[in-house]
C-alpha cells in the first residue's frame, strides 16, 4: 500500500537568522544544484527542440489541442477521435474516464503517429478522487499544509491509476464573496494561508518526482482574478487595480509556481477590460517575465471563443489570434486553434516562430512527465479507498471543521441523552461530497446518520425536508414529534452539493427552502438546537444565530464526513478549524473581508444607529456616521480566523523584542497562551501586521504567520514568531517590492477580530 509522504510543517516562525557556517554550506550546495540544473535544461531543451524539428505544422497545432469526451461514452470509441490521435491532431485529453480507452489512446499516439508524442489524460480532481476531502474552502480552514499536501497526493495516488496525469487544481482564486459559487473551491480570502496552500497543493499532487507514475502535474487557476467578479456572479467582469493584483491576487499564483507547478489555467472572466485568454500582458510579462515560468498555458473550456462574446474578438480567427500571440498554449475544447493557425500564419497575424514557441513549451512538460519513457498507466485498483486515505479523510473534517457557537457548552453531548436527529443533509451521501466530485462513489460515504447507527447512542432520525431546498412541509410533523421526545436536537442541513461551485452563485446566501422554518418551528419546543452545516460557503445565519444554541460548520466534509461528525458531536475529538474566510451576517455585505483598507470614517464593531432607531422626519445629516449598514452596521457575524474548540484559551503578554525593526535585525514577538478550560485543546495562534501609513493606503490588517498549539488543561505556553523585514514588503502604485519607513503594528491572536496590539517602527 502507498504511503502518504509526511512533509515538513510549515506552520513555523518566520525565517531565523542563519548561522554563517550554514550559510555557506547552503551557498556551495546550492551553486552545485546550480550547475547540475544548468546541465539538465540544456539537455532539455536540446530534446524539445530536436523533437520540434521534425514536426509539420499540422502536428504542432495538434499539440495545442485540448480535446474533451464524455466519460458516459458508451460502446467503442468514435472512429474520428482514434484517427485524430493517429494523424497527430490531438495533443491531450479531459474526462477520459474509461481505463480501455486511455490505454488504447495512448497506444495509437506512442506507435502510429506521426512523431509518437505520448498524450497527456486530464480531469478535474479537486478535492480528492474517490476518497473524497473536504472541499477546498474546508481544507483551507485546516490552516493545515500537511492536510493539503496529503489529501492531494493520495488525490494523485488515485486518479492515476485511471490515467489522469493532469489534474486542474489546485484553485487558487482568492475569494472574498460568499455569493460566488466557486467559493467553494477556493483558498479563501488571504494570500498568505493561500500561498501555503497552494505549495502544499502542488507538492502533492506533483509528488517527488513529475515521472512517478503517480504523479499529477497541477494546474493553478484561474489566472487571474476570477474571484473578484463583481456581485459574486460567476463569470463577472472583474476591475482590479495593478497593486491590488500583485498584492492580493498573484501570491498564490507565485507560490505555486515556485512550487514547480507545471500548467496554469486562464480565467473565465476579464481583468480590466481585458479577458484573461487574450491578456498579453499577464501571460507573456507577469507569468513568463516576473515568475519565470516555463510550462504551459491552458484555456479554461471555450475560453478562447468566449472572447466573442465578450466583445474583445471579433470571431474564431481573431480569437485564435489573440490567445495565441497572448502566449495561450493549449485550447480546451473549443477548435479555433484547429481551424485557423495556417491562416493566420499566412496572413501574417501570428509567426510560425510563436506557435514553435508554444509547442516547446508543451513538450518540455511531457518530457519531464516521463511520458516518453513511461508513457502507459499504471494500474493499481486497489488503491482506491484505500485504509490510509479514508483515514486521513475522516482527520481532514476534524481538522477543517468549524465550531462557530457553543451556548453553555451544549456540545460535546452527552451520550447518555435522547438525541433527535433531523435534517434534510443528515442522510445524504451524495450530497456531502460537495461540487466537483464526478468520481466519488455514494456508496462509500459514510453519513451521519450511518456513523450514528453504529455507535452505543439513543437517537432517533426523521428527515423534516427531503433536500435542502425543499418546500413543503409535509415532514414537519414527524420531526416535530421526533424532536418532542428527545433531550437535544441535532439540525443536519446547509446547502445540497449543487447550491455551490461553478454557475453556482446565490445572491441571498441564507438556508435555502423551508430549512430556516423548520428550525424556527423546532425551536418552540424548547429543547437545545445543535446545527450542524454542511455547505459551500458561509451561510447567513442573522434569521436564527438566536435560536440555535451551537453551530458546527463542516463545508460538504466528504466520503467520511459522518464519522467525524459523530467524533466531533460527542467529543471524541474536538473541531480544530478557523475560518479562511469573514463569516458575514447577510449576503448584502458581501463582500466584507478582514484585510480592507480603511476609510475617512471607520466603522467600529457594533457602534451604529440602527434604521429603527432614526427619528421619523429626521433631518439629513452624516455627522457622526461611519461606514456601515443602516440595518446590520458593518461587522460580520464571525471574523477571518474565527473557531472555537471545547475548551477556552487566554491571551496575554505580548512582548516585542524591539520596538524598531532594521535590514539585519528582525523582531522576535512572544506571546503567553493559557489553557483555562478543564479539557486539553488547540488553538491557531495569529500573527497580523498593519503599516500604519504607506505611499498607497494599506490594510488594517494581514496575517504574516501563525502557528498551531496544543495545551493540557492549566498548561500555559511562550509562543514565539519572527518578523523579517521581508514580512513587512509590498508592492505600491510603481509595482516596487519594498518596504516604507515608517510605523507598524503588530497583532496577536486568536481570530482577526480579537488580537493583543503591540507596535514598532521601521526607520
Ligand atoms: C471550467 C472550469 O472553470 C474549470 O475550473 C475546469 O477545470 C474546466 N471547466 C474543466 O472542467
Amino acid at each position: 500500500m502507498h504511503k502518504y509522504t509526511k512533509i515538513k510543517n510549515y506552520n513555523q516562525p518566520m525565517h531565523s537568522l542563519k548561522t554563517i557556517s550554514l550559510f555557506i554550506l547552503l551557498f556551495i550546495i546550492n551553486s552545485c544544484n546550480k550547475v547540475n540544473e544548468a546541465v539538465e535544461t540544456d539537455a532539455l531543451e536540446k530534446e524539445v527542440h530536436t523533437l520540434l524539428s521534425k514536426m509539420t505544422l499540422e502536428e504542432k497545432i495538434g499539440q495545442l489541442n485540448l480535446r474533451g469526451t464524455s466519460s458516459r461514452v458508451k460502446g467503442s470509441l468514435p472512429e474520428e477521435l482514434k484517427q485524430a490521435v493517429r494523424e497527430g491532431k490531438i495533443g491531450a485529453f479531459l474526462n477520459v474516464m474509461n481505463k480501455e480507452y486511455v490505454d488504447e489512446l495512448q497506444k495509437i499516439a506512442i506507435e502510429e503517429s506521426p512523431n509518437k508524442i505520448p498524450l497527456i489524460f486530464s480531469r478535474d480532481v479537486i478535492h480528492g478522487f474517490k476518497t473524497i476531502f473536504p472541499i477546498p474552502l474546508g481544507l483551507a480552514a485546516s490552516w493545515d499544509v500537511n492536510i493539503a499536501e496529503n489529501s492531494s497526493r493520495i488525490a494523485a495516488i488515485e486518479a492515476s491509476t485511471f490515467g489522469v496525469r493532469w489534474t486542474f487544481a489546485p484553485m487558487l482564486d482568492i475569494a472574498r464573496d460568499s455569493r460566488w459559487g466557486r467559493i467553494a473551491e477556493s483558498p479563501g480570502e488571504d494570500p498568505f494561508l493561500a500561498s501555503l496552500l497552494a505549495k502544499a497543493y502542488v507538492k502533492g499532487f506533483q509528488g517527488d518526482s513529475l515521472n512517478d507514475p503517480t504523479s499529477m502535474i497541477a494546474c493553478a487557476k484561474h489566472f487571474v482574478g476570477y474571484g473578484a467578479a463583481i456581485g459574486g456572479r460567476d463569470y463577472n467582469t472583474a476591475i482590479i487595480n495593478k497593486e491590488l493584483l500583485q498584492n492580493m491576487y498573484l501570491p498564490p499564483f507565485k507560490a505555486a509556481f515556485d512550487e514547480g507547478a507545471q500548467t496554469v489555467m486562464t480565467a473565465f472572466n476579464e481583468v480590466n477590460g481585458v479577458p484573461a485568454s487574450g491578456d498579453k500582458y499577464m501571460l507573456e510579462h507577469v507569468l513568463r517575465e516576473q515568475f519565470s515560468f516555463d510550462g504551459f498555458v491552458v484555456s479554461d473550456w471555450n475560453s478562447v471563443t468566449e472572447m466573442i462574446p465578450h466583445g474583445f474578438a471579433k470571431d474564431e480567427k481573431h480569437a485564435a489570434q489573440l490567445a495565441i500571440n497572448a502566449g495561450l498554449n493549449m485550447e480546451m475544447t473549443s477548435k479555433s486553434y484547429e481551424n485557423n493557425v495556417k491562416k493566420l500564419i499566412k496572413e501574417g497575424k501570428i509567426s510560425e516562430k510563436k506557435i514553435n514557441r508554444l509547442v516547446a513549451d508543451i513538450l518540455r512538460v511531457k518530457i519531464r512527465m516521463g511520458l516518453f519513457k513511461n508513457p502507459l498507466r499504471v494500474d493499481n485498483d486497489k488503491i482506491v479507498y484505500a485504509e490510509n486515505h479514508l483515514k486521513l479523510a475522516q482527520e481532514a473534517v476534524i481538522k477543517s471543521s468549524v465550531l462557530l457557537k457553543n451556548r453553555s457548552s451544549i456540545l460535546p453531548l452527552e451520550k447518555s441523552k435522547n438525541i433527535a436527529v433531523i435534517g434534510p443533509l443528515a442522510d445524504k451521501p451524495r450530497e456531502q461530497l460537495g461540487t466537483w466530485t464526478f468520481d466519488g462513489d455514494k456508496e462509500y460515504t459514510i453519513t451521519p446518520v450511518s456513523s450514528f447507527s453504529k455507535e452505543k447512542i439513543k437517537y432517533s432520525f426523521t428527515e423534516g425536508l427531503t433536500y435542502s431546498r425543499d418546500s413543503l412541509t409535509i415532514g414537519f410533523k414527524k420531526a416535530i414529534n421526533n424532536a418532542k421526545k428527545s433531550d437535544v436536537i441535532v439540525f443536519i442541513g446547509g446547502e445540497e452539493a449543487i447550491l455551490s461551485g461553478e454557475a453556482h452563485s446565490r445572491a441571498d446566501t441564507k438556508l435555502p427552502g423551508l430549512q430556516e422554518r423548520l428550525i424556527k418551528e423546532l425551536t418552540k419546543i424548547g429543547k437545545p438546537i445543535v446545527l450542524v452545516i454542511m455547505a459551500g460557503r458561509p451561510i447567513s445565519l442573522q434569521n436564527i444565530i438566536d435560536d440555535v444554541d451551537a453551530i458546527l460548520m463542516t463545508w460538504h466534509p466528504g466520503t467520511m464526513g459522518g464519522p467525524a461528525i459523530y467524533d466531533m458531536l460527542f467529543g471524541v475529538q474536538e473541531p480544530e478549524g478557523r475560518l479562511p474566510v469573514t463569516w458575514v451576517k447577510t449576503s448584502g455585505q458581501s463582500p466584507l473581508f478582514y484585510n480592507h483598507k480603511n476609510t475617512g470614517r471607520p466603522a467600529t464593531k457594533e457602534e451604529f444607529v440602527h434604521m429603527r432607531n432614526i427619528p421619523i422626519g429626521a433631518w439629513q445629516s452624516s455627522l457622526g456616521n461611519t461606514s456601515h449598514y443602516l440595518d446590520v452596521g458593518y461587522a460580520p457575524h464571525y471574523p477571518f480566523g474565527y473557531g472555537l474548540g471545547y475548551t477556552t484559551f487566554e491571551y496575554s503578554n505580548l512582548k516585542l523584542s524591539s520596538n524598531t525593526i532594521t535590514k539585519t535585525e528582525n523582531i522576535r514577538v512572544k506571546i503567553t497562551i493559557k489553557n483555562t478550560g478543564n479539557r486539553a485543546g488547540s488553538d491557531i495562534v495569529q500573527l497580523y501586521v498593519q503599516d500604519v501609513v504607506g505611499s498607497i493606503t494599506r490594510p488594517v490588517k494581514e496575517l504574516k504567520s501563525f502557528q498551531k498549539v496544543h495545551l493540557t488543561p492549566g498548561e500555559t505556553k511562550e509562543i514565539s514568531f519572527e518578523l523579517a523585514i521581508e514580512n513587512l514588503k509590498y508592492y505600491n502604485n510603481n509595482l516596487e517590492f519594498d518596504v516604507e519607513k515608517g510605523d507598524f503594528n503588530v497583532f496577536v491572536g486568536r481570530n482577526s477580530g480579537s488580537v493583543l496590539k503591540e507596535s514598532f517602527v521601521y526607520e
